[in-house]
C-alpha cells in the first residue's frame, strides 16, 4: 500500500515531526513548548488558523485546532482536510513519518485526521520513471488514549481498499482489460479468504446475456462476469446482499460515439466494479459478519465492423428485449443482465454502483453521488446518512414509476434511452426493471474521478465508493 505503515504507540510520543491535536492550548505541555512558542500557538489560534506548522530546521511540529461547529460530520470532514493539508507539507519536506499526538476526549477526530492525511498521501507511481517518481511518506505513529490497535487496524483497511480502488481505476483500458479485472478479483480473493468465480464468453452466452454480450461485439477482448461471493459463518443477514459494479474497462460510446474530450478519462468507467471488489475485500479483511455477493460485468464498449449499431435489438439474461437507440447508454446493458442473475440469490438488498450517467453530473455536479431506489425509506436514509458520515455524500432522486414510461419501446419490450431530461433517473429505472427488489442504484459519475487535485485525493480515481458502501452495510447490520 504505497508502503504506508500505521502504529499505535503507547510509550511517550517523541517530539519530532509531532502533530498535536488540542481543544484549547491549555492541552500543550508547558514543558515541550517554550513561553514565546506558545504566544506565537495563540496568536495563530486567535486567527484561527486550523494548522500550525512549527519548523525546528531538521525537524517540524504542528498544532491541530478546529472549532466545534455543532455539526459533527462537518467537522470531521475538516478534520479530512487539515490531515490533507498536512500531506502536502510530509510530501515537501520529504517526512518519513509523523507522530499524531491526539489530546482530544473523542477519537473520531483523530483518525479522521489520520484518514485523511493517508488517503491524501496517495501515489499513482506505476508509469514515472526515475526523478519523476514521487517519494510518499512511511508510517504514522498514533498516540492516543482513546483507542486501541484495533480501531486503527480497521481505518488502515479502509485506505488499503480505496488505494486499490484508485489503483484499478487509474490504470489505462489498454493493460487493465476485463480479463485483468476479473484476474484481479481472484488476487482479491485468494488475499482475502473469499470465493471468486470467473465466467468466460462461452458462458456468457450460455446464459444468454444479451446485454454483455452486445456491448462487447465491437470489442477485441472477450467479455467477463466475475461473481464474488464473502460468506462468514456467523453471518447477520439471512439472505445475501448482492453488490453489482459497473466493469466498463473503456467506453468510446460506441458507434453513438463520444466527443473526443468526454472520451479522455474513460478508463474511469470500472470504478463501480472497483469500488465493490474493494468492499468486499475490507469486509472479509475486517471479518465482518455479512454474506454479500458481488457481481462484476465486464467488458469495453468500442466500434468496429461487429459492434452495436444504433437500432438494433437485443435479448437479455432475463428473456426481455431491449431496442439499443444509443451505444453510449451501455452501462445499464450490462448491468441490467447482473441485476437479473442476481436474482436467483433471492436478495435481502440488491445495490449497483455505476458511472452511469453525464446526466447525474449535470444536475448536482462533482460534489455528491446520485442515489435512487425502491427500497423502503429508513434503507434510503441510513444511505444517506453515511454519505455524511464519510463524507463521500448522496443525493437521493426521486424514482417514481412514471418515470419508466420513457422507456417504453416501438418495437422491442424496452428501449435503452429515455427522454431529454432526468437521464440518471431514467437510467436507474432501466436498471430496476432487472433487478431484485429492494434496489438501491448508486451513480458515481461525478465522484469517482477528479481533474485537478482535490482535499485528500490526488488528480484521477478518488476511490468513491468504498468508505461509503462499507459504513452503510455495517448500519444496516450492526455488530452489537
Ligand atoms: N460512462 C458514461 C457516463 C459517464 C459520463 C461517466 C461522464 C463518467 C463521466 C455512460 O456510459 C454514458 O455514456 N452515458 C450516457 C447515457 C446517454 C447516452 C443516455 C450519458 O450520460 O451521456
Ligand atoms: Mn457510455
Ligand atoms: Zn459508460
Amino acid at each position: 500500500m504505497n508502503d504506508l505503515i500505521f502504529n499505535f504507540r503507547e510509550d511517550k510520543p517523541q517530539l519530532v515531526n509531532s502533530v498535536f491535536i488540542i481543544d484549547s492550548i491549555n492541552q500543550l505541555n508547558t514543558e515541550i513548548f517554550s513561553e514565546r512558542e506558545r504566544d506565537y500557538i495563540q496568536h495563530q489560534l486567535e486567527n484561527n488558523r486550523q494548522l500550525i506548522n512549527l519548523n525546528y530546521y531538521y525537524h517540524w511540529n504542528f498544532i491541530v485546532c478546529i472549532k466545534d461547529n455543532n455539526n459533527k460530520f462537518s467537522r470531521l470532514e475538516e478534520f479530512r482536510k487539515v490531515g490533507g493539508q498536512l500531506a502536502k507539507v510530509v510530501a515537501e519536506q520529504e517526512l518519513d513519518f509523523v507522530n499524531i499526538v491526539d489530546q482530544l476526549s473523542d477519537r473520531h477526530y483523530a483518525l479522521a485526521l489520520v484518514e485523511g492525511l493517508a488517503l491524501a498521501s496517495y501515489q499513482f507511481n506505476k508509469y514515472r520513471t526515475g526523478n519523476n517518481q514521487k517519494s510518499g511518506f512511511k508510517r504514522i505513529n498514533l498516540y492516543s488514549q482513546n483507542f486501541t490497535s484495533e480501531v486503527l487496524e480497521e481505518l488502515e483497511v479502509l485506505i488499503e481498499a480505496t488505494y486499490k480502488t484508485r489503483d484499478l481505476v487509474n490504470e489505462p483500458a489498454s493493460t487493465l482489460t476485463s480479463t485483468k479485472l476479473a484476474d484481479e478479483a481472484m488476487k482479491i480473493g485468494n488475499e482475502v479468504g473469499i470465493h471468486v468465480q470467473v465466467l468466460r464468453k462461452n458462458e456468457i452466452q450460455q446464459l444468454g446475456m444479451g446485454g454483455l454480450l452486445g456491448v462487447n461485439q465491437g470489442s477485441n477482448e472477450p467479455p467477463t462476469f466475475t461473481i464474488m461471493e464473502y460468506k462468514p459463518k456467523n453471518s447477520l443477514n439471512t439472505k445475501p446482499i448482492v453488490l453489482v459494479g459497473k466493469g466498463l474497462v473503456y467506453d468510446t460510446g460506441g458507434y453513438s460515439l463520444k466527443p473526443s474530450d468526454s472520451m479522455d478519462d474513460m478508463k474511469c468507467d470500472m470504478a463501480g466494479a472497483a469500488a465493490v471488489m474493494n468492499t468486499l475485500r475490507a469486509l472479509a479483511r475486517i471479518n465482518y459478519p455479512l454474506h454479500i455477493i458481488g457481481l462484476i460485468p465486464s467488458t469495453d464498449n468500442r466500434i468496429g465492423p461487429n459492434a452495436l449499431s444504433p437500432g438494433d435489438i437485443i435479448k437479455m439474461h432475463n428473456g426481455k428485449t431491449v431496442e439499443v437507440l444509443n451505444t453510449d447508454a451501455e452501462g445499464r446493458l450490462i448491468l441490467a443482465d447482473a441485476l437479473s442473475y442476481a436474482t436467483q440469490f433471492d436478495p435481502e438488498l440488491t445495490l449497483t454502483m455505476a458511472t452511469l450517467t453525464g446526466s447525474a453530473i449535470r444536475a448536482i455536479g462533482e460534489r455528491a453521488s446520485v442515489a435512487m431506489g425502491n427500497a423502503p425509506k429508513h434503507i434510503m436514509e441510513k444511505l444517506e446518512q453515511s454519505g455524511y458520515k464519510t463524507f463521500e455524500r448522496i443525493a437521493i432522486f426521486p424514482f417514481w414509476d412514471d418515470y419508466a414510461e420513457e422507456l417504453k419501446s416501438e418495437i422491442a419490450d424496452l428501449k435503452n434511452i429515455g427522454g431529454k431530461y432526468a437521464g440518471a433517473i431514467t437510467a436507474g429505472k432501466f436498471l430496476e426493471k432487472f433487478a431484485p427488489n429492494p434496489f438501491i442504484h448508486i451513480d458515481i459519475a461525478g465522484t469517482a474521478f477528479i481533474k485537478k487535485n482535490g482535499d485528500y485525493a490526488p488528480f484521477g480515481a478518488t476511490g468513491v465508493g468504498v468508505r461509503l458502501l462499507v459504513d452503510f452495510l455495517k448500519s444496516l447490520y450492526p455488530k452489537n
